[in-house]
């Protein structure tokens, strides 16, 4: 019998949520989670700032939101609750984007773009939703001239989108791509938006409606305790022993032992895993400035909104996020954390959004391969390394949402071991 059944790299959502399933339902195996940095949450990771007594998100703002019922139904399970996890408030996120306008000068408008922003933007006076789809629809280039993404259902003559600037004109017309879209995407990504895959502007959402919020998924919240508090529920089981500060690739061996871990689950960077032979996968990475706002007033705040983007290239910041305003937290402080794309190195900072383009598509998929023949390989072959499984953001080399990254993980975990025990394990 090996020392641990399942080895986990990463205690962030992803791997807490396979930790928790896997102690869950088969109650007698042993789970060893080891993570490199110094505490649990991964990318969602909270903490209470000394200073103001203030929640703040290390990594950059995390808002909770899905459309998958057996997703909010998971996070909110009741042995959760009772491992400390804490509840989950309805909290409806929206977002103000600085902008200047030809009749106002600086002005804020509600961002995803709806008919409120327009009406602000070019002193309109739409009032029904039919009345913002067609000023929204008149202002595209015309069907013919629009591209289209190729996996998009693609009317007559339309050419494919060949980058994030065309893509985006598409599909929001040449006047809000100037003044909303394009200079923020270029310091998001630090090129050029024709420099960029048609993928990176393709979720801005935009809302033929008067709807301000920034997502309109049913289920939308905030964690009462906090995301650090929850995944250190998801962790909280006698089954499952946390190493923080512990890097994978100092423990290899004895990990990739079969008579140490006979399971091992890795959602570090896939590249990584295997010593970067077919090259390196290229990410985005961010700089957090905070800066702290002393004896404003318990309930008061320095900007008009949670999150406010700064579209404009006067700006060095791309957004700027007030995180006292996030469950209406009390303090005679603020403080503003002011975010700036920047470029990705390796052990300087972290490796936040995968960069979108033809030539990490196909390294990616080369490693996949690798991996899949990897995760092909069984013990009883002869083979006395344990069964190796990739999940999550960095090993998927694809940006989730927290949702996204849970339903992956509970997917994974079904489809190993649900699906074929079935009802004679446990239950969880
Ligand atoms: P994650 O990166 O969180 O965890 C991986 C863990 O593995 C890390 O803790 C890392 O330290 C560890 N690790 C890596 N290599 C290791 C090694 N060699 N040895 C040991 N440990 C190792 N989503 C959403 O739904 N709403 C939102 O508002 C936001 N906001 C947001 C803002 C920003 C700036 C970013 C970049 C992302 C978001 N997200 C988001 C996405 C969210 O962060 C994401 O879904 C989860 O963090 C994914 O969790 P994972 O566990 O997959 O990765």
């Amino acid at each position: 019998i090996p020392a641990f059944h399942a080895c986990i790299v990463g205690a962030g959502l992803s791997g807490s949520v396979i930790a928790e399933r896997y102690a869950s339902w088969f109650r007698d195996r042993k789970v060893l989670m080891v993570e490199k940095r110094n505490h649990v949450g991964g990318n969602c990771y909270d903490y209470t700032d000394k200073a103001t007594g203030i929640r703040v998100h290390k990594y950059g703002p995390h808002l909770f939101h899905t459309n998958h019922k057996a997703v909010w139904d998971y996070i909110n399970k009741d042995d959760l609750q009772r491992r400390g996890a804490g509840g989950w408030i309805r909290w409806d996120h929206e977002v103000l984007a600085s902008v200047e306008n030809s009749h106002q000068g600086s002005t804020f408008v509600p961002v995803p773009i709806n008919g409120i922003s327009l009406n602000i933007l070019f002193n309109l006076n739409l009032t029904t939703d039919e009345e913002v789809k067609t000023w929204l629809d008149l202002h595209r280039p015309r069907k013919e001239d629009r591209c289209t993404l190729s996996n998009e259902k693609r009317e007559t003559e339309q050419k494919e989108c060949q980058n994030a600037e065309d893509q985006c004109i598409s599909r929001v017309g040449q006047d809000l791509y100037n003044i909303v879209f394009k200079t923020y995407t270029e310091k998001q990504w630090g090129r050029k938006a024709t420099e960029l895959g048609p993928e990176v502007t393709a979720r801005i959402p935009v809302h033929g409606n008067f709807d301000s919020r920034y997502f309109q998924d049913p289920y939308q919240a905030l964690p009462q305790k906090g995301y650090t508090r929850f995944v250190e529920a998801l962790l909280n089981h006698s089954s499952i022993t946390t190493i923080l500060g512990l890097n994978f690739f100092e423990v290899r061996d004895i990990l990739e032992d079969g008579k140490f871990c006979s399971e091992l689950f890795f959602t570090g960077p896939i590249d990584a895993f295997f010593d970067e032979k077919l090259g390196k996968l290229e990410y985005r990475s961010l700089m957090f400035s905070p800066r702290v706002f002393f004896d404003v007033g318990e309930s008061s705040h320095v900007q008009p909104s949670s999150v406010v983007n700064y579209p404009s290239p006067d700006v060095p910041w791309t957004r700027s996020v007030e995180y006292k305003q996030f469950l209406r937290q009390k303090s005679n402080h603020t403080i503003v954390v002011y975010e700036h794309g920047t470029k990705y190195v390796a052990g300087q900072n972290e490796p936040y959004y995968p960069v979108p383009n033809d030539q990490n598509r196909r390294l990616f998929k080369m490693y996949q391969e690798l991996s899949k023949r990897l995760e092909s390989l069984n013990q009883s072959d002869g083979n006395r390394k344990p069964k190796v499984h990739f999940v999550g953001r960095l090993a998927n080399y694809k940006y989730f949402n927290m949702d996204e990254a849970i339903l992956n993980a509970l997917n994974l975990f079904d489809h190993l071991y649900v699906n074929i025990h079935g009802s004679g394990s446990g239950k969880g």
